[in-house]
C-alpha cells in the first residue's frame, strides 16, 4: 500500500517520528517580535503538523515542547511556555480526542503547577483510548533524568542484576509501550541532541533542516519523510552491497 499524499510506500514510513521544535525565538527576533510571539507561531504550526502527522498515516509523535533546562530562561518566557501548555489543553482537546490521537506526557509533572498537572492528566485520561495517533508531550523532560529515574526504580524494585536487559530499562522510561523514534526531525539547524530520547534515539536518523520551526511546513515534513524512506537503516549490520566493507553504524 501507498500513502496517496507521500508516494511512500507504508513499509517506508517511520513509525515513530519526533521532533525539536527549535528557532521560535529567532524566528521572532528576525521579525523584531517578542520571544513569546515565536512560541505562538510554533504553537500555531504544531496544530499544521499534528495533522499532517495524521493524514501521513504516521502513528506515534513525539515533541519535545519545555526541557527540563528550559527553566533557566527568563521568567515571562517561562510562564509563557506553561500558558501555551494549559491553553492547548483547553482549546484544542476536544479536537485532537475527535481527531483519534491520544495524549501522552513524558517528563516530570511533578515541578509544575497543580492546575497544569491535573489539566495534563485530564487530558491523558481522557484520550487514552485513542489509536489514530499517540502524541507525547515532552514537557519538563530530560533524557538523562529520565534514565537516572529509571535506575532508581529498578533498584527501588529489587530487580536482580542479571535480569537488567535493554528491555527492562526501555520498560522503565517514559516510553514503556512506545517503539524507539525512527526519525527525529531538529529545525533551526543546531547539530545537538539536547538531552532528548538520548536512550531511546540511540539508531534513529536525523534529519536536521536550518528552517526555523514556525516556517517547518507539510511540504518540508513530507521531504524529510521521502529522505527518511531513502535511507539505508543497518543497525549495526551491513548493507548487503557492503559486504566485507565493514561498518558498525
Ligand atoms: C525552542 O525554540 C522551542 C521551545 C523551547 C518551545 C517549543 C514550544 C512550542 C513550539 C509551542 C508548543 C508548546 C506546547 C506546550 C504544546 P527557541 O526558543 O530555543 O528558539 P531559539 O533557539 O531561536 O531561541
Amino acid at each position: 500500500m501507498t500513502i496517496p499524499a507521500l508516494a511512500i510506500p507504508a513499509e517506508k514510513l517511520p513509525r515513530h517520528v519526533a521532533m525539536i521544535m527549535d528557532g521560535n525565538g529567532r524566528w521572532a527576533i528576525q521579525r523584531g517580535y517578542p520571544r513569546l510571539a515565536g512560541h505562538k507561531a510554533g504553537t500555531e504550526n504544531l496544530r499544521r503538523v499534528i495533522r499532517s502527522t495524521v493524514e501521513f498515516g504516521i502513528k506515534y509523535l513525539t515533541i519535545y515542547a519545555f526541557s527540563t533546562e528550559n527553566w533557566g530562561r527568563p521568567p515571562e518566557e517561562v510562564m509563557g511556555l506553561m500558558r501555551i501548555l494549559e491553553d492547548v489543553i483547553d482549546r484544542e482537546l476536544a479536537e485532537l480526542s475527535k481527531e483519534g490521537v491520544q495524549l501522552r506526557h513524558i517528563g516530570r509533572l511533578e515541578r509544575l503547577a497543580p492546575k497544569i498537572q491535573s489539566k495534563v492528566l485530564q487530558a491523558v485520561e481522557l484520550t487514552k483510548h485513542n489509536d489514530r495517533l499517540v502524541l507525547n508531550v515532552a514537557f519538563n523532560y530530560g533524557g538523562r533524568d529520565e534514565i537516572v529515574q529509571a535506575i532508581q526504580r529498578i533498584i527501588k524494585d529489587g530487580v536482580p542484576i542479571s535480569e537488567v536487559s535493554d528491555q527492562l530499562v526501555s520498560r522503565y522510561l517514559y516510553t514503556a509501550g512506545v517503539p524507539d523514534p525512527d526519525l527525529i526531525i531538529r529545525t533551526s539547524g543546531e547539530l545537538r541532541v539536547s538531552n532528548f530520547l538520548i536512550w531511546q534515539a540511540a539508531y534513529a536518523e536525523w534529519y536536521i533542516t536550518p528552517t526555523f520551526w514556525p516556517d517547518f511546513d507539510k511540504e518540508e515534513y513530507r521531504h524529510a519523510l521521502e529522505t527518511f524512506a531513502n535511507r539505508d537503516r543497518r543497525f549495526g549490520g551491513v548493507a548487503p552491497v557492503a559486504l566485507g566493507k565493514g561498518s558498525n553504524a
